[in-house]
């Protein structure tokens, strides 16, 4: 019997990477449908199960247990290749994802022509000014979407009339519109979109439906949906660090737009952080440590982008930008991951407010180059030594730890609900009213 009576998101409260897979994960089984409702293949979870470890960028990561169904919402822009190489590598080891996913016919589809742009965009940019994507054409995609004339839906590629000459139509403009700004066409081809157009074709025209329908029959009849945020907060495009953020609606306030759902059918809101900070790609981070003190943590949290790869760049924990995130989000419970990794540090670092020419900041804001000024106000708290790996009680935490999730807590002003002393599933611990649609823990896990 189902325990999950309330509808969830779970969102990330950084600039992505917080460890949302793995708090999918946790939560999953008392849920029936998990909606993708944002972005695109740009996402990374790294999902461990069952003593697998599982890549997912495009699926809800929800799919990998078996009483799930995956919906892949209106507002998700989908590269069918990267779909149907997901649905393969599941395929492979064994898990048909295919009967349960439903992707809407109202997304967007992302195509070559989309990635191509994206990278000869961040060329011209240069160093300097590269926005350092993660080159799955999100940006592009959504731009056409925005521009609507030169776009392609899910609900078109379903359409067989008239889609060869409306392809060819669209390369043409674009590998003219990149020839003049960019002075090459990036070796864009008709002929290879057009393959990649009947491959989707053949290989997903059964999942395509539409799931706005779908999401509102399953809430009718009782279901519980938990919505999957892809990247965070801090990565909005309307709250984010413009123009350092990418082009989606990432918070619940995307659940509307992006998954056809009114958001306030949503009362469980779960924003994912994790104990310090990380960022891959450019734009400000105010808390970054250029130091061995930001290598240490990288190294001891494995911070390396599961999409791309590249190192991330890490800092102390920012409560000014988390307490920024909580409150658009309208976090509920705040899930506050990777705890282990500050273990043996002697004093760790708390940013509790900006200080910009001369000004103390609370807030974000919203010009760059002040944000880029703003120099972290640090309060430093007593480090705690031992493994907390065993942990599986926040009463069996450290005192020094227990003191860093409640200045936590007060400076953010949303509990900690969830808090991660390892990769796997059962080194999560879980209070409050959470544990009841959490499952008994098993041994397996998940980080994102
Ligand atoms: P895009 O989404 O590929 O256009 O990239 C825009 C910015 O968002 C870049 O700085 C990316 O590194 C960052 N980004 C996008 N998705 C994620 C994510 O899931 N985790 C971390 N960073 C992300």
């Amino acid at each position: 019997m189902k325990r999950q009576l309330e509808h969830a998101c779970v969102f990330g409260l950084g600039w992505g990477d917080e460890g949302k897979g793995k708090v999918v994960d946790l939560l999953c089984p008392g849920f029936d449908v998990v909606v993708r409702y944002n972005g695109g293949a740009n996402a990374g979870h790294t999902v461990c199960a069952g003593g697998e470890t599982f890549k997912l960028h495009l699926l809800p990561t929800g799919v990998l247990h078996e009483n799930a169904v995956g919906v892949i919402g209106p507002g998700v822009v989908v590269d069918p290749l990267a779909l149907i190489a997901e649905i393969d590598q599941l395929a492979a080891r064994g898990i048909d994802v295919v009967p349960r996913l439903r992707v809407s016919d109202r997304a967007h589809v992302v195509l070559a022509y989309h990635k191509i742009e994206d990278q000869l965009s961040e060329k011209a940019a240069g160093e300097a000014g590269k926005i350092g994507t993660t080159s799955r054409g999100i940006g592009p995609c959504y731009a056409d979407k925005m521009r609507r004339t030169p776009a392609v839906r899910m609900a078109d590629l379903m359409d067989e009339r008239d889609l060869a000459p409306r392809i060819r139509a669209l390369v043409e403009a674009k590998q003219a519109a990149f020839r003049a700004v960019y002075g090459t066409d990036g070796g864009l081809a008709f002929d290879a979109v057009m393959s990649d157009v009947q491959t989707a074709r053949s290989r997903i025209s059964g999942v395509v439906c539409d799931t706005t329908a779908y999401l509102h029959e399953a809430m009718d009849s009782g279901r519980s949906l938990l919505f999957e945020g892809a990247n965070g907060l801090l990565l909005d495009v309307d709250h984010g660090t413009y123009p350092f953020v990418t082009s989606s609606s990432t918070g619940p306030n995307g659940i509307g737009p992006g998954a056809g759902v009114p958001p306030t059918v949503v009362r469980r809101l779960i924003g994912v952080c994790k104990a310090y900070s990380t960022r891959v790609g450019s734009g400000p981070f105010v808390t970054e440590l250029k130091d061995a003190v930001g290598d240490r943590i990288r190294e001891r949290g494995k911070e390396y982008g599961t999409t791309t790869g590249r190192p991330r760049r890490c800092g102390w924990f920012d409560a000014v930008a988390c307490r920024y995130s909580a409150r658009i989000g309208g976090a509920t419970d705040i899930a506050l991951l990777h705890l282990d990794t500050l273990s043996e540090f002697e004093e760790i670092g708390v940013c509790v407010a900006y200080r910009c020419e001369g000004i103390t900041l609370r807030t974000l804001p919203a010009s760059l180059s002040q944000l880029e000024a703003c120099q972290p106000v640090i309060e430093f708290l007593p480090g705690w030594s031992g493994d907390l790996s065993g942990v599986r009680h926040f009463a069996e935490l450290p005192t020094n730890a227990r003191e860093y999730i409640e200045r936590i807590e007060a400076l953010v002003g949303v509990p900690v609900s969830i808090a991660g002393v390892g990769p796997d599933r059962s080194q999560t611990l879980v209070r409050g009213e959470l544990q009841r649609i959490v499952t008994p823990p098993e041994p397996v896990g998940s980080r994102e």
